[in-house]
């Protein structure tokens, strides 16, 4: 079962399991289960208000959950991500540290995300 700890300056970091069968639920949806207050508005992956750090807590690396074609878009628009990254994250897997919450779907992996 994988542990996400969740970290922001003005709050407590605060860590979460993520219950077995989650694999389908977005980060954010799991923050706002557990009542963190990751900003969010559309829920769509079409604002970019929702962006979020993330980085493994393991010593596997983050592993791929792939961007999604919006997380593109909105992470490049907001200079979160170049045309290079997008690149390398579809050739080798590479994933970026910068994600969508509202998109994002938990593995099962230890991982921090700051927001
Ligand atoms: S809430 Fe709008 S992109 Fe995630």
């Amino acid at each position: 079962m994988p542990n996400i700890t969740f970290s922001n300056p003005n709050y407590r970091d605060k860590t979460v399991y993520a219950v077995a069968g989650s694999h389908t639920e977005t980060i954010l949806s799991i923050a706002r289960e557990h009542k963190i207050p990751i900003d969010f508005n559309c829920a769509d992956g079409e604002c970019g208000t929702c962006i979020i750090k993330v980085s493994s807590l393991d010593d596997k690396g983050v592993m791929g959950t792939h961007l999604t074609e919006k997380e593109k878009v909105v992470l490049k628009e907001n200079g979160k991500l170049s045309a290079e990254d997008i690149e390398k994250a579809e050739v080798g897997d590479v994933v970026p540290p910068w994600r969508l919450a509202c998109q994002m779907i938990v593995r099962d992996q230890d991982i921090l995300v700051e927001y």
